[in-house]
């Protein structure tokens, strides 16, 4: 089989490539070793940036979005004994939408099933191949057949685990580990707050977020290597009442029956250069972000709003100057992005050392009674422009 580009991988960031480049004429096929029920149910964080609303929007996939989707004006931040809200719609003029990454994979699978969109579910075994030249492949079996698939360009959006990554020759990595986990859980009951609340809490942070009117996303940070068959729900729904400030100044938090538990790690890598002869990186392939803050799903979207019309470009014009400089401008975001998880991430997690429980509740309080700290938080968190 041949195409112009083969996608290693149908998550969010190899599906959104493929509609981007078939919307500049350009032919592609993405392989991916799960099946299109698992892609699609996979649970992900729920917060997409202005400016990733926006490019969905442009491009045909507002409509569910639009309907569906709850604009948020900013967050709260919540210590024992203060609430705190973020406009960042007053700081910097953006919101956040509220809009599962979930959603956005099967709005995704939808619009290129309409389109005729060639892809390979259930594969095993993706390798990819001469990556140095310009007849590129990637061979993977189906169905007991092993199949070549030539491109001029090969695409990895196949994920930290995925074979993409692992074909760079030669990579600088950066990587940090975490001292603990999210215990995450899905629940059948209406959020207790209009908007986010992240808070710091002695016993470790919370976070109430959302799906929906009906919905409830919630974690707690518990130790590395939980096991979340000791949490009990009323366990669950006990710690995140107190860390959530149940009972303060007349707030409460409803339970409810929870139909998913996690344990979620949390990780911060990135690796460089994301492009290596005719083969590209894209979203997780290259650069993994810890949950807070909900980088993830829009910096895989910045990354493919990049890389689409830059090879296009290559492959429609023999324009090589976008495609040369992708990887030099995606890690300008990139670590942006890996900067901002980090300071959320060790801002609002308690460690076992006390003097990190004290810079901790300062910079919180000074992001509280400075517009000039909150605008940074507000920028980074609503998302700086694609193309930053
Ligand atoms: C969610 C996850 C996050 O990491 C976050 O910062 C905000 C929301 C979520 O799953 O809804």
């Amino acid at each position: 089989m041949r195409t112009e580009v083969a996608i290693v991988g149908a998550g969010p960031a190899g599906l959104l490539l493929s509609h981007l480049l078939d919307r500049a004429g350009v032919e592609s096929v993405v392989v991916e070793t799960r099946s299109r029920q698992y892609v699609e149910s996979r649970i992900r964080a729920g917060i997409l940036e202005q400016s990733t609303v926006d490019l969905l929007r442009s491009v045909g996939l507002g409509e569910r979005l639009d309907s569906e989707g709850d604009v948020h004006r900013g967050i709260h931040l919540q210590w024992p004994g203060r609430r705190h809200h973020l406009d960042f719609q007053d700081l910097v003029g953006r919101s956040v939408t509220v809009y599962g990454q979930t959603e956005v994979t099967k709005d995704l699978g939808r619009a290129r099933e309409a389109a005729g969109q060639h892809i390979v579910y259930e594969v095993s075994g993706t390798a990819v191949h001469d990556i140095g030249t310009d007849r590129p492949s990637v061979t993977y079996t189906k169905d007991g057949r092993t199949e070549r698939l030539e491109a001029a360009v090969v695409v990895g959006c196949d994920g930290s685990f995925g074979p993409s990554r692992a074909a760079v020759p030669e990579p600088r990595t950066w990587e940090r580990t975490y001292p603990y986990s999210w215990l995450g859980i899905l629940a059948d009951v209406a959020p207790s707050t209009d908007e986010l609340i992240y808070a710091w809490h002695p016993d470790g942070f919370a976070l109430h977020s959302m799906r929906s009117a009906a919905v409830s996303r919630l974690y707690l940070q518990v130790p590395n290597g939980t096991d979340p068959g000791t949490w009990s729900d009323d366990r669950i729904w006990d710690a995140l009442a107190a860390r959530l400030g149940h009972g303060h100044d007349g707030w409460s938090l409803t339970p409810g029956p929870i139909t998913e538990k996690s344990v979620l790690p949390m990780r911060s890598f990135v690796q460089q250069p994301m492009r290596h002869g005719r083969l590209f990186l894209a979203g997780d392939a290259a650069h993994i972000v810890p949950p807070t803050g909900a980088k993830g799903l829009n910096l895989a979207v910045a990354d493919v709003a990049l890389l689409a019309p830059a090879l296009a470009a290559l492959l429609r014009r023999g324009d090589t100057t976008p495609a040369d400089g992708y990887s030099e401008t995606a890690l300008r975001r990139v670590w942006r992005c890996t900067h901002f998880s980090w300071s959320m991430t060790t801002m609002l997690h308690t460690s076992s050392d006390p003097f990190d429980d004290r810079l901790q509740r300062s910079q919180l309080e000074w992001i509280a009674a400075s517009t000039a700290a909150a605008t940074g938080l507000a920028e980074n968190y609503a998302g700086l422009p694609i193309g930053f």
